[in-house]
């Protein structure tokens, strides 16, 4: 058992994105920042995710103003963001000349911990983010840190011994800790003791973060065992904006970690004062319907039918939208044969979709890939990256046509070309008025046009109204 537990505060992103759909304006959450400062925090996890897109498309905000804002008001605090590698902030590839870019911008404008994932575990598709902090650390004289992050899922291949040995990889390309993500929340306590004790006895010196979500109703008792063997650091929200879909309650840890013996490195004041902050920002958000009550209970189904909760709601809707309830229990018995059909993807967004839809669509026309979705033709191409374990050589075929082979997107799509930022500039003429917002732009073109033709338009509106009342 470690001497030293750390907590990761996500209330600023996994918890505002879990709950309320990251709607969580800077405004609602300024006045707590140097507050939050003195916590004790191992870091505030605040940016990435779906941070930036919400920021530009629902709540009027300059991400990397926010970011800024933030650094501002806690210097003294690790700010952390999520980065989905190749893909960014999104799900296409980009060259690798924006990814550098990217990494660039993010440490300039104050991130410290940069948590790196691929959604296949194709770690080729978070080298080149890797190599940027390593980079771009040196240049602006910080230490920032690269953490290796496992998309952790269930399935016939996802062994202990494969998730150490993907842990033994990520050490050899130099990530500094590593996180383990269960983002449908279905690790199990007995999960969590046989992979960190199994990380620890290869990886001893390794930092080891577990990220989870309540979702299932697991999460205390998996971190119960977490810390039990070993585990460095906790990913939890504050109280008010924990459970449900959201991350376990920071100040319940703290008081569990006590028991224990184990120091959090946590100030009780600070994070009790933190809490009862956001109360009131809580209710005003269920008030107002945008956090759903639905979003705050437990939903055990992803256990019983190993499938993310999500997922599952997914496929009851499209279900009952074709009349076709009947066909569920069908349904839900081909989603582990279209997995495996397919080298078992992690079941995250985009392939929880993406295999649920096939599935569905294999019982409703009675013969299995008669019709097949373009997304599932755009994996096998070899779109979305490697596949964990061999697909099925038969669909291959049907999609590839005889002796087809997948196009290899990282090789293919990462080339660099220069062209990405030269075109957006030219695109956005007088709009742009800093790198950050051609990357904003290179990111989510139209979010990033829109907002910046507002925020034009709100200047030249206080311009004209200076000019009337003088
Ligand atoms: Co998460």
């Amino acid at each position: 058992m470690a001497k030293k537990v750390r907590i990761t505060e996500t209330v600023l992103r996994d918890a505002n994105q879990s709950l309320m759909a990251t709607r969580l304006p800077y405004a609602d959450f300024e006045d707590i920042l140097e507050t939050m400062d003195k916590a004790g925090y191992y870091s505030v996890e605040c940016w990435g995710g779906a941070t930036f897109d919400s920021c530009l498309r629902y709540l009027g905000e300059d991400p990397w103003e926010r970011l800024r804002k933030i650094r501002e008001h806690m210097p003294n605090t690790k700010l952390q963001m999520l980065l989905r590698g190749q893909n960014l902030l999104g799900y296409k590839h980009y060259h690798d000349d924006v990814v550098e870019k990217f990494v660039e911008l993010a440490i300039k404008n104050g991130i410290d911990i940069i948590r790196i994932f691929d959604a296949l575990n194709d770690f080729r598709n978070i080298e080149t983010a890797l190599k940027a902090v390593k980079t771009y650390s040196k240049k602006y004289n910080r230490h920032v840190i690269a953490s290796g992050c496992i998309s952790y899922t269930q399935s016939p291949v996802h062994t202990v011994e494969k998730y150490v040995e993907m842990c033994l990889k990520l050490k050899e390309m130099g990530f500094e800790t590593i996180c383990l993500k269960d983002m449908a929340g279905t690790m199990s306590p007995f999960e969590a003791e046989g992979l960190i004790k199994g990380i620890k006895r290869e990886l001893p010196d390794m930092p080891i973060i577990l990220h989870t979500h309540c979702t299932t109703g697991m999460a205390y008792m998996t971190i119960a065992k977490a810390v039990e063997s070993g585990v460095d650091v906790v990913d939890c929200a504050t109280s008010a904006f924990s459970n449900g879909t959201s991350q376990p309650a920071t100040e319940t840890l703290f008081y569990a970690l006590q028991q224990y013996g184990i120091e959090s490195g946590l100030d009780e004041a600070v994070i009790n004062k933190v809490n009862d902050f956001f109360k009131p920002v809580k209710q005003k958000y269920i008030d107002s319907g945008r956090i759903s009550p639905k979003s705050m209970g437990t939903d055990s189904r992803a256990l019983v039918y190993k499938v993310p909760g999500g997922m599952l709601s997914n496929m009851i809707a499209n279900l009952t939208d074709m009349g076709a309830m009947d066909k569920f229990d069908a349904a839900l018995k081909e989603i582990p044969e279209v997995r495996k059909d397919l080298g078992y993807p992690p079941l995250v967004t985009p392939m929880s979709q993406m295999v649920g839809n096939q599935a569905v669509t294999n019982v409703i026309v009675g013969e299995r890939y008669k019709t097949i979705s373009n997304e599932v033709k755009a994996y096998f191409h070899g779109e979305y990256g490697v596949a964990p374990a061999p697909v099925s050589s038969e669909l291959q075929e049907k999609i590839l046509g005889a002796g087809g082979k997948p196009v290899d997107c990282r090789i293919e799509d990462s080339k660099r070309t220069g062209e990405d930022f030269r075109k957006a500039k030219e695109e956005l003429g007088d709009l742009a008025r800093s790198e950050e917002d051609v990357m904003s732009y290179i990111c989510y073109p139209k979010q990033a046009k829109d907002f910046f033709e507002k925020r034009k338009a709100k200047e030249e509106n206080i311009a004209t109204y200076t000019i009337e009342a003088m």
